[in-house]
């Protein structure tokens, strides 16, 4: 049994940051890792081998047997990929025996979740006065207004008849109308959605309990935990690039509503970046870049997405955006993924300050509008020309790469704990974490 530790592992960027990676590495530390909050739209890449696997819904640790995994409270839970997940994974031969435990109280993409998504995308984009947001489609947003409107069905709700018809038939009394009239859709036939979400609920059944105690016995018996954030801090719904974001608290701060841990109960908040940014989806991204090194930071990136396969945004490291992340977190260390992308570059730079009305902001403003207007201080740096693949300790690194990483821990006052050189799980200098 690892030493108690509780961890919080936060996305420090716009998603897409390698997670999922950092996960692996800390493995060994950890008994018990709790996702709380998003759900199938994160994409949480893992590589054991020569095998990859995607994570949407399940917890990283999944391919680790002694590891329980907890779905949270502030998951917002489809089934059926929930399902596929578990099958892919029975399937693979990295089989895993980690325990799985879903919360009572996590919501449910119901059907009618991404229809209404997909509408309410289609609908922005045809409007002269919408901006889409270019969501995944997976039923988040939706989902997460019901939860808020108290009008959503829980994972729990799944296992009582009398509950889910009464939930199901208000629900669709709300939603149909809005589909047929706003949407010109087809509307949901009660019984075959009833018999479906009966269905789940005989599934998921065996994995349902109350994940606040089974996490409270986890902390009293001294294990180590780890709070798994999806997506990033700049798409938090309140400290992201509002309106382009995504519906739930993806901060550090959010693991103590929906992962139920109490705010004194955490030891460190691990912040994951790129070594360069990248967006997927509309809004603001301030250093990106539509030109030649948007294209090689991509490629060499490999940067589509893990949940769409849509192409990613790609540009130039925000440090400003990187300190606001580090500040709004309480980021006690920096997982820096992808080093090894920025290698062979012929320039190098970040951006170290926003210049609005004549000010500098060495930390961007919580402002759409004003970052928005804002003109980017950036500092050069002499790029590095080998391949630093092979590096395992930061002195392999070459000093170019290394006074990278040192202006990136001065800049953000927090020291960077991991490098990632490479795709493989162990292209990693660890420095700890
Ligand atoms: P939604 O979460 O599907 O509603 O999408 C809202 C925004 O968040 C869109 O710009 C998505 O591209 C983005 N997004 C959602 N999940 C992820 C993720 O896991 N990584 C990166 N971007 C994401």
């Amino acid at each position: 049994m690892a030493k108690r530790q509780v961890r919080i592992l936060v996305g420090a960027q716009w998603g897409d940051e390698g997670k999922g990676r950092v996960v692996d590495v800390l493995a060994k530390d950890i008994d018990v890792v709790v996702r709380y909050q998003g759900g199938a739209n994160a994409g949480h890449t893992v590589v054991v081998g020569d095998e990859k696997h995607v994570f949407h819904l399940l917890p990283s640790g999944m391919l680790y047997k002694d590891c329980t995994c907890v779905i949270g409270n502030g998951v917002v839970i489809d089934p059926d990929q929930l399902m596929k997940e578990l099958a892919d994974l029975t399937s693979s031969p990295h089989r895993s025996a980690a325990k799985l435990i879903v919360s009572y109280a996590a919501h449910i993409v119901m059907p009618y979740h991404k229809l209404l998504d997909a509408m309410g995308e289609r609908a922005r984009n045809k409007s002269a006065v919408g901006a889409p947001i270019g969501t995944t489609g997976k039923g988040i947003g939706p989902c997460y207004v019901d939860k808020y409107n108290r009008l959503g069905i829980r994972a729990e709700d799944l296992t009582s008849p009398n509950i889910l018809e009464q939930k199901l038939r208000l629900n669709l009394e709300e939603k149909n109308p809005v589909i047929e009239k706003v949407y010109e859709g087809d509307p949901y036939a009660f019984d075959e959605l009833y018999e479906t979400a009966l269905e789940w609920g005989r599934f998921l059944k065996p994995y349902l309990a109350d994940s606040t105690l089974a996490i409270d016995e986890a902390y009293e018996a001294g294990k180590g935990i780890l709070f798994e954030g999806a997506q990033g801090t700049l798409l938090d719904i309140d400290h992201g690039t509002y309106p382009f974001v995504t519906s739930s608290s993806c901060v550090a701060g959010g693991a103590n509503i929906g992962g139920a841990v109490g705010p004194g109960r955490v030891d460190r908040v691990i912040g994951v970046a790129k070594a360069y940014c990248t967006r997927v989806g509309e809004g603001p991204f301030m250093t990106e870049n539509h030109g030649e090194i948007g294209d090689r930071l991509r490629t060499a990136g490999a940067e589509f997405g893990a949940t769409t396969g849509r192409p990613r945004r790609c540009g130039w490291l925000d440090l400003a955006a990187l300190s606001y992340a580090v500040k709004v977190n309480g980021i006690n260390v920096i997982a820096l993924t992808k080093l090894d992308v920025l290698s062979g570059l012929d320039t190098l730079r970040v951006c170290t300050a926003y210049r609005i009305d004549g000010k500098e902001y060495s930390v961007c403003p919580n402002s759409t509008i004003m970052s928005d207007l804002a003109e980017l201080v950036y500092r050069e740096f002499t790029p590095w020309q080998a391949n630093i693949e092979k590096c395992r300790d930061f002195n392999e690194l070459p000093e170019e790469a290394r006074e990278y990483v040192r202006f990136i821990e001065e800049f953000c006052g927090v020291p960077v704990g991991l490098i990632g050189v490479g795709p493989g799980r162990e292209d990693t200098i660890f420095r700890g974490l």
